[in-house]
Order: structure tokens, then C-alpha cells, then sequence
């Protein structure tokens, strides 16, 4: 994550805060070197803006669905980097965070139309996954506790719809990658076979069939232009009274 400190607050010098002992509603957490008494029951992101940054960029949906604010954090006595999401982890006393650069991944550009649903698609756009020693680092890095080292490991097999399924959830935060000694983008990897797998192998729906005709014949133009009309509060209450299947 990105972030900006504001003018209005100024951060207390380390060792002034760090001599305080945190209440049971507080806990101590330190942010780029810096400790801040924060609530004990606030997020990562919570607490960073409640110190007085402001997030500039690497925070969405700030609800553990869009991946945008992977973070890395580390414990007092402990050696291991721990890996989250700053919207939903929630802080620990003496929690050190510090600011990320950002981690572009690799991608290579392809045309879908001309790719085979096969390993050799694979091997030929990241041929680094046949680099895998099934640390199992990426699974263990993972906020949505997916089972990344099993689709990797599912991708060598050419089991396309293994990885597709396995990956299904996955936000692209990217946390898998920057942890992989091997270098491997993974949740690219997930896209890839998902796209594959949706374009070549999964069974047509009728009913998606139906309903684009349906869209194409202008069915629903009434329902789209009223839609277009309702205030904020109207619309939402339909989205979340909507019937489910
Ligand atoms: S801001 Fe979207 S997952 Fe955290």
C-alpha cells in the first residue's frame, strides 16, 4: 500500500510511545519505524489512517475482495514475514508494518484465440512454474487460504481444470508471488487456465445462450433505463433483496 501522511497529525517519536504500556482497548504497532498506540480491534488499513495517513493507492473495495492492499508485517520475536490482506487483518501488539514498493508481476501478452488448453501453453508463456520445489510458501502466503501450490502443482500435470477450480477465489493480491523462491507469478498462472478453461473446456450454458440473445433483442431496455433513474439507497436495497439461486 501507498500511503500519504496528512498534515493534521504528526506521529509521536518511537521511543516516547513505546515506553507507554497498551490498555486492553490499545495495542502498540509500528508503522515505517515509528510506534503508534492504535485500537486493538482495528484493521491494518483502520489503523494506518487512524494514525493519520491517508491511503493514496493499494486499498479497493476495503472488504477482502479485490486484492489491492496485500501487506506484509512482522511479529516481536518472531522471524517469519507474515502476509495478509490490510482491509480484514485486524493489528497485534508489537506489530511492525512498513510501506511495500510495488511489485509489478511479469505477464506475457497472449491472444487467447490462438492458445491450446494444454501444457505446452503453459510451458511456453511461464515456463518458471516447471521451476516449482513445492515449498509450499505460496499457499501459506495466501489471505484466501487457497491451495496454490496444488494448482501450480496441477498446472504441470496439464490438469487445466484443476487449476481453474483451485484458483477459482483468488483476489491477484500477489502475495504467492513476491513470497515464491522460484519466481512464479501464480494467480497469472489461475487466469490463464481459467480463460482456457472457460474458451475451450467447460460445457456452453443455453441459458447464458438465452439470455444474450434476450439482451441483444433489447428485452431488458425498460428495466436498464429505470435502473439508470433510482437514487443510490434504492438501488442498493434491490441488489441486496435479490433472489439468489
Ligand atoms: S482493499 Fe480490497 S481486499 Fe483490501
Amino acid at each position: 500500500m501507498a500511503t500519504k501522511k496528512t498534515a493534521k497529525k504528526k506521529p509521536a517519536p518511537a521511543k516516547t510511545k513505546a515506553k507507554k504500556a497498551p490498555s486492553k482497548e490499545m495495542a502498540t504497532v509500528f508503522i515505517m519505524g515509528v510506534a503508534h498506540e492504535v485500537p486493538a480491534d482495528a484493521t491494518i488499513m483502520g489503523a494506518i489512517e487512524y494514525v493519520g495517513y491517508q491511503i493514496k493507492r493499494g486499498a479497493g473495495c476495503r472488504e477482502g475482495f479485490c486484492g489491492a492492499c496485500a501487506t506484509v508485517y512482522r511479529l516481536p520475536g518472531d522471524y517469519k514475514i507474515y502476509t495478509g490482506l490490510a482491509c480484514t487483518t485486524i493489528v497485534q501488539e508489537g506489530m511492525w508494518l512498513s510501506q511495500l514498493p510495488s511489485i509489478p508481476s511479469q505477464k506475457p501478452i497472449y491472444d487467447l484465440n490462438k492458445l491450446e488448453p494444454d501444457v505446452a501453453t503453459f510451458q511456453k508463456l511461464y515456463p518458471e512454474v516447471f521451476r516449482c520445489v513445492a515449498c509450499n510458501t505460496c499457499t501459506k502466503a495466501c489471505p484466501q487460504d487457497l491451495e496454490v501450490m496444488d494448482y501450480i502443482q496441477a498446472t504441470i500435470r496439464g490438469d487445466i481444470e484443476a487449476v481453474m477450480d483451485l484458483s477459482f477465489d483468488c483476489l491477484s493480491c500477489g502475495l504467492c508471488a513476491i513470497r515464491c523462491p522460484a519466481e512464479i507469478v501464480q494467480y497469472n498462472v489461475g487466469l490463464l487456465a481459467k480463460r482456457l478453461y472457460g474458451k475451450y473446456l467447460a460445457k456452453k450454458s443455453n441459458q447464458l445462450k438465452k439470455r444474450i440473445k434476450e439482451v441483444k433483442e433489447h428485452k431488458f431496455d425498460k428495466e436498464y433505463k429505470e435502473f439508470m433513474k433510482m437514487k443510490k439507497a434504492a438501488l442498493k436495497k434491490l441488489y441486496y433483496e435479490r433472489d439468489l439461486e
